[in-house]
């Protein structure tokens, strides 16, 4: 099929870039014209596993295209999908200017029957406005569907969350559109769910506030947990083996961050009080989510006491593992907290240190091997849960260091093996 993607961001670079894979051709659209440059020069603007190799492929095999122009995407296209940031403003709500900016260059540019499909995380209630907004604008008066069709992909694992989805939601106001986009996903043999618009909007906010408070549930169970010399991670594998509950989501952490998670709670709560529900619930899994960051920093002053004038050494600066995205990070905040107590850092992450360059001080060491950064450090912290930093030298970490202590706000490893190593080591809910 002919496709058109608005938005080269995570959403819309990778999911272009897997509709390409599996045999569709698409146009990437993207009005930020140095960024087309750079993926039209084969170059990606963002670290996402197995994506550079697929977007190579595909542009090679004539499959897919960048371009600035978003008349040509719609010309060239039976459908177009828009995935355009919606990023929160001061009070939480979705700052939606971006999506009604391109639905009505959308219009502008239709000149015969279009399905227009939105997969930026909205608010409930947006594909009516979406649809009129086009009604309003598109001067050639040709008709159009509105379809919604969120997305489920995490960064670090989008092409796999793409590749093999759990499900596909199409939200859609009459039957029209939804052949066509049975047959743009046909090829991932996944489950499709066929709903209203509303109800598809929903199933995104819905999803995403779910996730973010069984994450809360299991970072207030680990409180508990230290309380009483419980162990959190048992906790969460003996909850986890109910399939009811399921053990995903269930890591206790410093909390959750990310260009979701954060956004899009603000976003549904704010919805609610629109429609003069207050979403309580919600509310304490933002609570919850931010007194866990006070609660591991209390943690470091606790044992580390004065923080001005000593060295911490972090590993970990993007959000989760697997990404160079820095937004929301809350290794990234615990660095600025740390350096606002005075004290210097030495930081290391395999993909995010450019990025978190400008969000930190100047006087922070960026270190390259994760095994050097404990060098004369008084204490160690491990802020992001890659996989690598399993494989950290101890007893090199241990001898670097000017005091053995760890804090691990990602639990990686075994506090009885910690100890036996000679650290004073201090995780979640352990
Ligand atoms: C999230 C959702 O998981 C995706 O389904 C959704 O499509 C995406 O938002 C979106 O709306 O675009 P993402 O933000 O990329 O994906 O990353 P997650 O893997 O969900 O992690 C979010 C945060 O929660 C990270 O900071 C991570 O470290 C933290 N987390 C995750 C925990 O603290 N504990 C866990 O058990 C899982």
């Amino acid at each position: 099929m002919k496709l058109t993607i608005i938005g080269t961001g995570y959403v819309g670079l990778v999911t272009g870039t897997c509709f390409a894979e599996v045999g569709h051709r698409v146009i990437c659209v993207d009005n930020d014209a140095a960024k087309v440059k750079m993926l039209q020069s084969g170059g990606i603007p963002i670290y996402e596993p197995g994506l550079e190799e697929m977007v190579k492929k595909n542009v090679a095999a004539g499959r897919l295209s960048f371009s600035n122009s978003t008349a040509e995407g719609v010309a060239n296209s039976d459908i177009v999908f828009i995935a355009v940031p919606t990023p929160p403003q001061p009070d939480g709500s979705v700052d939606m200017s971006f999506i009604e900016r391109v639905a009505r260059d959308i219009a502008g540019a239709m000149t015969e029957y279009k399905i227009i499909v939105d997969k930026s995380t909205v608010p409930v209630q947006t594909g009516e406005k979406v649809a009129e907004t086009i009604k309003r604008y598109c001067k050639s008066r040709v008709e159009c569907d509105v379809v919604s069709n969120p997305e489920f992909l995490r960064e670090g694992f989008a092409v796999e969350d793409l590749m093999k989805p759990d499900r596909i939601v199409i939200g859609v106001r009459t039957q029209r559109p939804v052949q066509a986009m049975k047959e743009v996903y046909e090829p991932f043999k996944a489950p499709i769910i066929v709903t209203d618009i509303n109800s598809a909007e929903l199933i995104k906010h819905a999803s995403n506030s779910f996730l973010a408070l069984k994450i809360s549930y299991i970072n207030a169970v680990s409180v508990i947990c230290e309380a009483t010399g419980a162990n959190v991670q048992e906790v969460a594998a003996g909850m986890g083996m109910d399939e009811r509950i399921g053990r995903r989501f269930l890591n206790p952490s410093l909390g959750f961050g990310g260009s979701c998670f954060p956004k899009d709670l603000s976003a549904f709560i704010k919805i609610a009080e629109e429609l003069r529900y207050d979403f309580g619930l919600l509310k304490e899994v933002q609570k919850i989510n931010a007194n866990q960051m006070d609660r591991f920093v209390k943690k470091i002053t606790d044992t580390v006491w004065v923080l001005k004038g000593k060295t911490i050494g972090v590993l970990g600066l993007a959000f989760k593992q697997n990404t160079d995205d820095v937004r929301t990070s809350p290794a990234i905040e615990l660095c600025q907290r740390l350096q606002k107590e005075g004290a210097t850092l030495r930081v290391h992450d395999p993909k995010a240190m450019e990025k978190a360059k400008a969000l930190l001080n100047s006087d922070v060491t960026y270190v390259e091997n994760m095994n050097d950064v404990a060098e004369g450090c008084d204490a160690l912290v491990i802020a992001t849960e890659w996989d690598e930093f399993k494989k950290l030298d101890l007893d090199r970490a241990r001898k670097l260091l000017s005091h053995p202590i760890m804090f691990d706000g990602r639990n990686l490893f075994d506090p009885k093996e910690m100890e036996k190593l000679g650290f004073i080591y201090k995780s979640i809910g352990r």
